[in-house]
């Protein structure tokens, strides 16, 4: 697209989508004050995915991951707000042009910004589930457990408490990737927001919904795999691309 305005070229791209798809990431939510996994300030710097996001060290010993929930997710996630991003992507929705959200974050923040369709790839940190009963339980009433009894276990029934999110070596909800999978495939136009495009199978939805004849849009502040397959790139704060189309 040859506009010297790519911003004018996005607005023109949003107007005339009849099934536009949203896909975020980490990146979305940065600006709520949550850390990415891969950026500067990404937590996959600090703290060891194969040791804190991953099944068979989770089973092996729970504890762990739950003093990292306790010491470094809550007190970020359970503060946190939608930002302008989030809510531009929810205006959208609301006007009927956006058809769905398919997000990889587990922060809830784009529901909360008002969006009804959100398809949680890796699930939700909000929901805690008991492994043995199955009962859901909210975060903040578990987080107050911990302060006696860590790693927290079910007060139903004794079992297991882990938050429904996928670890790395766990497989991702099938209804909801099917979901996401069909999203890309009807779409003609897929918004990428915030998100590096390594991880599998979510990265591969892109390259899907372009398979399917789709324009594609990347809204990521630093570049990614896919930027030469993408019709428009921003390589911009999400909440200040976004805010040019929602309005
Ligand atoms: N606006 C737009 N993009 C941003 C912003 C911002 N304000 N801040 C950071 N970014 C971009 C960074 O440039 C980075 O490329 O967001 C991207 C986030 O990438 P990752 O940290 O890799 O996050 P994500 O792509 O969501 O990770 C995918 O990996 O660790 C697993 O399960 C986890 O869902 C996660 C998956």
């Amino acid at each position: 697209m040859s506009n010297p305005n790519p911003h004018d070229d996005l607005r023109q791209l949003v107007a005339a989508a009849g099934h536009m798809v949203a896909f975020t990431g980490a990146g979305i939510s940065a600006e709520s004050g949550i850390p990415t996994y891969r950026g500067d300030d990404g937590l996959w710097n600090k703290y060891d995915p194969a040791k804190f996001a991953n099944i068979d060290n989770f089973f092996k010993d729970p504890g762990y991951y739950w003093n990292f929930f306790r010491e470094v997710r809550y007190p970020v996630i359970s503060k946190a707000q939608p930002n302008d991003a989030h809510t531009a992507l929810a205006e959208l929705e609301a006007k009927g042009i956006l058809k769905a959200v398919i997000t990889q974050n587990i922060d809830g923040l784009q529901q909360a910004a008002g969006s009804k369709n959100v398809l949680e790839l890796h699930g939700n940190t909000r929901r805690i589930i008991c492994l043995q009963c199955s009962r859901q339980h909210a975060m903040d009433d578990v987080y107050q457990q911990l302060d006696n009894e860590l790693p927290p276990i079910c007060p139903s029934c004794g079992g297991t408490l882990k938050p429904d999110v996928v670890f790395f070596g766990e497989s991702l909800p099938a209804d909801v990737l099917e979901g996401a999978v069909a999203a890309a495939q009807a779409c003609d136009l897929f918004l990428v927001v915030g998100s590096s495009l390594v991880v599998q199978p979510a990265a591969g939805l892109p390259a899907l919904a372009r398979r399917n004849g789709a324009r594609l849009v990347i809204i990521n502040r630093d570049p990614t795999p896919l930027d030469q397959m993408a019709d428009l790139v921003f390589n911009q704060r999400a909440s200040d691309v976004l805010r040019t189309v929602s309005s």
